[in-house]
Order: structure tokens, then C-alpha cells, then sequence
């Protein structure tokens, strides 16, 4: 049985049961790095200050530099009785010096050391998902210059809207990526506050330095209310909520492509690698991982639902209930690593069947919208342009022609102000062409687009 850091005041040990249902060692000893980087400033600022000796820091310091590499290497062994990763590091270090280890956690309580552990942790994780989320912004930028002429169907209803650069669809993505990454980097603010020094709730009447050990982690600032400290997840809310945003875009992109690579699309092939095969029929190619991609973002969107679940009903300041944080942050970022992970190779490798997109191109009518703003450009109303291509397009349904088969009498019949330059903007090719103000998706447009995303990522 191992004697509890706190068991001061307790005559029975623990039930085993409880440590069993109490622990979070199970899940919170991936924190064992930022824990001892945050012990090892506030054990540099206790001697700063006068209450350790400066060799006593630097034991302390060394040791657990020793046990990070034990705890890393498996050497560890991981008992619930030692209920967190806080514990099992205090109680290596309390093992191996003795009275200098017991004199780690002045001035500290797990509360402050556990939100420090987080905040850390979070940091970190949100400057990897940043590089992620360029790395597949860079995977569709891949393309765009060698597709910045193949024109495709846009869609809206998923029903046929108008024909755009295949490039403008993929820096679609790059846009919402960057929304994402921005958020991320908004929300790195706010986890950047120092909770450290905080204690159980309420601060201390020891004379601490919250700025050092702030500084020495490379906080921006020092939170300043150790009640609000000892309770304060939004941190966390925030960070799922980012990455909920994060799944919720690649979902749909997910989607979109899965729709893309079916037979009635027949826009996209997968590369073999990134795709399975059926067990019982044996043509069968699919999109695993796409649909995966699609599929995990419920457990990612879950989390930040998780938090306010969890947050919502508690009193000041800690609550043990806080422990559970963890679970839904550590599914949510892993799992948005994951699929992060993978996605720029697919996105990167995938083949736009050229082909098969032109062989359909001229389906749906996708230049009625030009052919609308060619006779604004000539003086008719817009409303009244519309009618008339909208009943020009009734026309050629009934009889299964296209707007570019009408002939020019055909044409002036519909509407007198038509002239034989009308042809210019028929056919998807034109359309797609003529689409030429700030952000549209015709080439002209997409050019600058592309130039100003190579241009920004290669900034750095
Ligand atoms: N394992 C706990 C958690 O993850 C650490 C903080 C425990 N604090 C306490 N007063 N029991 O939240």
C-alpha cells in the first residue's frame, strides 16, 4: 500500500475500488513533460525567492530531468494508488531525495499545477495542428497551377450552378483552413496566461514570483484571480471548439470527395494506398479513409459538448469532475492529428479525371447565368434577363438541346438586345472565363488567388 501524499489526516487507506475509479493516471501520464518543465521553473523560482536553496533547485531540477527520461523509457510503473501523473512524478523525486523533494510542492497545489500541465500541453498542441492545417493548405496550393484551367461544375442543392477553375475549389479549402488556423491562433492567446503559483484556490502567503515562473515557461502573462485560475476550462472549450470547426471541414471536404470518386461523379480517382477493397465484391474501390475522416469528426465535435457538460453545473473553484477534461481534449486533438495526418497525401495525390469531367461539362445549363449577365451588360434588366434565359432554358430541356446549340434567331426571338457575340459566353468554357471580379472562380481571378497563397506560405 502506498502511503498518500495527503494521508496526513486519514486513519484507513483508500478502498482499492476508489483509487481505481479516482485515478487518471491511465489517461493524463502523456503530461508527464509539461509537468516537469513546470516543476522545474516553479522549484527555480522557490529558490529564487529564498524559499529552497539554489542547490536544492538544482537537485531537484536534475532528478527530474532523470525521471522524465524514466517515465518516457516505461520505468515507471503506473499504480492508481499514485492516482495522477503529479503524484507519480512528486513521489519518484520524494524517492530519490528525500526531504529536498518534499519541498517541491510549496507554494503549489495540484490545481494550479494541473491548469499549468494543460495550458502547456494545449500550446503545444495547437502549434503542431497550425503546422498540420499549412501543411494541407500547401497539398491543395499542389494542384492549382496545373488545374487552374480544367473547368468544373460549382454546385449549390448539390444541383449544377456555374463552372469554375478546378483551382478555385481547392483554395476554397485554403480559405477555411486559414480561418482555422487564425482561430487557433486567437485562442493561443488566452491559453497563454500563467496559472501557475495560484495554489489550491485562494494564492499564498508565501512570497512567490508568479512573473518568473511565467516568464520561464514563456507565458505571456500572469492569470490573475487564483479562484478563477483553480476553476477556469474555457481554455479548453475554446480549443475543442477550434478543432470542432477544424472536423467540421473536413468532414464536408471528406464528403464532397466521396461524392466525387462514385461512378455517377466519376471526378476524382483516390490513390490505391489511401483506398480499400470490399471483402466480397471484388470490383470494389473505396473511400475508407475519406469516409473515416467523416466519421471521426463526431468524436471530435463531441468533446467541446463534453466540456460545457462538464463545466456547466460546477461551483468554485476545483471540482474533481475537472479531472475528466482530459478525455475529451486528448480524443479530440488526437484525433484531428490523425486525420490531419493524412490528408495532405490524399488531397495531394488524388487524379482529376479531366476527361470525364469535359465529356459532361455542358450538362445542366451552367452558362444561364452568363448568358443572364450578357444581356445585363447590354441594358436589360436583371429581372427581366433572367426570365427570358430561364425560359430559353425550359426551351432546350423540352427539346434536349443546350443554350450554345440555340441558333442566333433562335436567340433574338427570346430576346431583340442578343448579338452574335452571345457565343462568346455560351458553353461552360466561356462562362467559366468570363468570371472575372475579386474572388470569382474564372482563371483570371484564381490566378491571383493562387499567386498570393504561394506567396503567403512560403512567407515563413
Ligand atoms: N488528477 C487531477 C486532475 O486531473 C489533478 C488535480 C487534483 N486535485 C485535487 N485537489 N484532488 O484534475
Amino acid at each position: 500500500m502506498t502511503k498518500k501524499a495527503w494521508g496526513g489526516r486519514f486513519a484507513a487507506p483508500t478502498d482499492s475500488q476508489v483509487e481505481a475509479f479516482t485515478e487518471s493516471i491511465s489517461f493524463d501520464a502523456r503530461l508527464a513533460a509539461v509537468d516537469v518543465k513546470g516543476s522545474q521553473a516553479h522549484a527555480r523560482m522557490l529558490a529564487d525567492v529564498g524559499l529552497i536553496t539554489q542547490q536544492e533547485a538544482d537537485q531537484i531540477c536534475a532528478a527530474l530531468d532523470e525521471i522524465l527520461g524514466e517515465f518516457k523509457r516505461g520505468e515507471i510503473e503506473l499504480t492508481s494508488s499514485l492516482e495522477d501523473v503529479h503524484m507519480h512524478i512528486e513521489s519518484a523525486l520524494i524517492a530519490r531525495l528525500g526531504d529536498t523533494g518534499r519541498k517541491l510542492h510549496t507554494a503549489r497545489s495540484r490545481n494550479d499545477q494541473v491548469a499549468t500541465d494543460l495550458k502547456l500541453y494545449v500550446r503545444e498542441a495547437i502549434d503542431e495542428i497550425d503546422g498540420l492545417l499549412e501543411n494541407l493548405q500547401r497539398a491543395f496550393v499542389s494542384r492549382c497551377e496545373d488545374e487552374l484551367e480544367v473547368v468544373i461544375p460549382a454546385y449549390t442543392h448539390l444541383q449544377r450552378a456555374q463552372p469554375v477553375s478546378a483551382a478555385h475549389y481547392w483554395l476554397c479549402y485554403c480559405e477555411k483552413l486559414q480561418r482555422d488556423r487564425d482561430r487557433l491562433s486567437d485562442c493561443r492567446r488566452r491559453v497563454n496566461i500563467s496559472p501557475l503559483g495560484s495554489a489550491a484556490l485562494a494564492g499564498t502567503s508565501l512570497p512567490i514570483d508568479r512573473n518568473r515562473t511565467a516568464e520561464a515557461l514563456e507565458f505571456d502573462g500572469v492569470a490573475a484571480n487564483s479562484l478563477d485560475v483553480s476553476s477556469d476550462r474555457d481554455f479548453l472549450i475554446e480549443f475543442t471548439s477550434c478543432l470542432a470547426l477544424i472536423a467540421a471541414h473536413l468532414s464536408s471536404w471528406a464528403e464532397e470527395w466521396i461524392l466525387w470518386c462514385s461512378t455517377e461523379f466519376g471526378y476524382l480517382t483516390l490513390p490505391d494506398a489511401y483506398t480499400t477493397g470490399s471483402s466480397i465484391m471484388p470490383q470494389k474501390k473505396n473511400p475508407d479513409v475519406l469516409e473515416l475522416i467523416r466519421g471521426k469528426s463526431a468524436r471530435i465535435i463531441a468533446a467541446t459538448q463534453q466540456l460545457y457538460l462538464l463545466v456547466k453545473g460546477l461551483p468554485l473553484a476545483y471540482n474533481r469532475d475537472l479531472q475528466e477534461d482530459k478525455l475529451a481534449v486528448f480524443a479530440a486533438y488526437d484525433t484531428v492529428r490523425a486525420c490531419l495526418q493524412l490528408a495532405p497525401d490524399i488531397v495531394a495525390n488524388a487524379v482529376l479525371n479531366r476527361e470525364q469531367i469535359e465529356s459532361r461539362l455542358e450538362e445542366g445549363f451552367v452558362d444561364a447565368t452568363a448568358l443572364m449577365e450578357y444581356l445585363i451588360k447590354r441594358g436589360v434588366p436583371m429581372r427581366t434577363g433572367h426570365e427570358v434565359v430561364g425560359n430559353l432554358v425550359a426551351h432546350c430541356e423540352a427539346g434536349r438541346r443546350r443554350l450554345a446549340d440555340l441558333t442566333l434567331v433562335e436567340l433574338q426571338g427570346a430576346c431583340p438586345d442578343i448579338g452574335p457575340d452571345v457565343f462568346d459566353v455560351l458553353g461552360a468554357k466561356n462562362a467559366a472565363a468570363a468570371l472575372n471580379s475579386y474572388g470569382s472562380g474564372g482563371a483570371t481571378s484564381v490566378k491571383a488567388q493562387i499567386e498570393q497563397w504561394t506567396e503567403r506560405l512560403a512567407e515563413k
